[in-house]
């Protein structure tokens, strides 16, 4: 069977045939065949919009891999930091380049006084920290003026370290302010999730579990990267105009912030405190497949049609954190929900299954974090993502500003209408 595709324009009877590799074949044939025909897709269902070397994901199998690395293996014997190295240098590190990129991370990690004092402090005092969070990064680049300097290699690999470093600061101060604490400085001498730990609960003299440290470093990893989800198209469509990264990865975080997206693990908890007790799972259910009620937030994914493999590890995480903190109650009503739905034909039918946030949202409220910190968890290891994605995007002779087309179904031309005639 020849790996080709042949297009045929019934309208003119004129054909093209081109190369299919690896299940995806060039849009180009169809600008050969008619330059004023488009393809209509609605949110790129079936759009590959570039190629990429750094995330395999395999819906159907439930095979997440980071540079060919499958995502169990790095959750179980990687770190964060060594993920992000990873993802954005395509091998892993030999142990003096770890050594480096530590050092040169845990280097970055302070912020200048005047994002809190003068920026953070302006927020209104109820502000939602995410919302801090995406207008803090934006904000940091202001601070950085070499950031616009995007064709210089050294620049781009500062204003790297930087966002991956002061993320976790951040995010750290976001929720002090809500909170009414003081800020923590970072304590270099502590891991990246140790550091990020002490500065969201040191009060008085404060010791990092080393379960919860390890705890946090897992579902870091398992957040790094997600091939071309809403965040990180964010973060190329915004990278493509050559915008600095610190306003890429801000509108990378704002995609983030939706419930559709990383938004999910928020609607979870809240979603499980509204149900209240396990007798009322099989009436929520029932509103759900009915449509009256809301979807049931944590499960489905655009991608993943079998299982989402990070919902396996966050299980097992889950455990672990529960062990230190105690187990949190809304766990029976999530894991009879999880039961029930995939009892269900409705779910079943329709490849519904948990994805990453229907367990996160849990140890993080088992961690101490308020609900609306979670999105914010999860922009903090995402950086690496983002990162990895601009990086490929800017070295890309293919790419170009993103721009797509429309479909046009608006009025035709007509005469303007005076006020007095309306
Ligand atoms: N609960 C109930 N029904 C659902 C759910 C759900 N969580 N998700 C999808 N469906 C139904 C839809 O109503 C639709 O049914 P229909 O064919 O009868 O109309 C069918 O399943 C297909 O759904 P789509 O919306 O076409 O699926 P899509 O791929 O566009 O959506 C998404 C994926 C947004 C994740 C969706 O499953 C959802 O809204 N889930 C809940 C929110 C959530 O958990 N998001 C986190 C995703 S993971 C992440 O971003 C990290």
């Amino acid at each position: 069977m020849p790996d080709t595709i042949t297009i045929i324009d019934d309208r003119t009877g004129k054909q093209v045939t081109v190369p299919i590799t690896d299940n995806v074949f060039p849009a180009s044939a169809v600008r050969e065949l008619d330059p004023s025909l488009f393809i209509y897709d609605p949110a790129f269902m079936q759009t590959a919009a570039c190629q990429s070397a750094i995330t395999y994901l395999d819906g159907e199998a439930g095979i997440l891999r980071y540079r060919g690395y499958p995502i169990e293996q790095l959750a179980e014997q990687s770190t964060y930091l060594e993920v992000a190295y990873l993802l954005l240098n395509g091998e892993l590190p030999n142990a003096t380049q770890l050594d480096q990129w530590k050092q040169d991370v845990t280097k970055h990690t302070f912020i200048h006084e005047n994002m809190r004092k003068r920026f953070v402090d302006g927020f209104h005092y109820d502000a939602h920290p995410m919302g801090m969070l995406v207008s803090s990064i934006a904000a940091l680049g202001t601070f950085y003026n070499d950031a616009k300097h995007i064709d210089d290699r050294g620049s781009r690999d500062k204003q790297i370290l930087r966002l991956i470093a002061k993320m976790p600061t951040l995010a750290a101060m976001c929720y002090r302010f809500s909170a009414g604490l003081p800020f923590v400085y970072p304590d270099n001498n502590l891991s990246f999730p140790a550091n990020f730990l002490n500065m969201m609960w040191k009060i008085g003299s404060y010791e990092v579990d080393p379960r919860l440290e390890r705890a946090m470093d897992v579902l870091f990893i398992l957040h790094a990267d997600h091939e071309q989800n809403c965040g990180t198209t964010a973060m190329r469509v915004v990278g493509s105009s050559q915008a600095d990264p610190y306003s890429a990865a801000a509108s990378a975080a704002s995609a983030l912030y939706g419930p559709l997206h990383g938004g999910a693990n928020e609607a979870v908890v809240r979603m499980l405190t509204e149900i209240g007790s396990m007798d009322e799972v099989p009436a929520f259910l029932n509103d759900v497949k009915s449509g009256k009620g809301h979807r049931l937030m944590g499960f489905g994914h655009r991608v993943y049609k079998n299982f989402d493999p990070r919902a396996t590890i966050i299980k097992k995480t889950a455990e672990d954190v529960f062990e230190v903190t105690g187990r949190n109650p809304l766990l029976d009503i999530a894991l009879k929900l999880e039961e029930v739905a995939l009892s269900d034909d409705y779910f079943i039918s329709r490849k519904l299954y948990p994805n990453v946030d229907f367990y996160s949202g849990l140890i993080y409220q088992a961690l101490g974090f308020p609900v609306a910190m979670f999105t914010v968890l999860f922009a903090i290891p995402r950086t690496a993502g983002w990162l990895a994605h601009w990086q490929e995007l800017l070295a890309d002779k293919d790419q170009k500003i993103s721009r797509p087309r429309q479909w046009y179904t608006g009025t035709g031309v007509r005469d303007y209408v005076p006020m007095t005639s309306r």
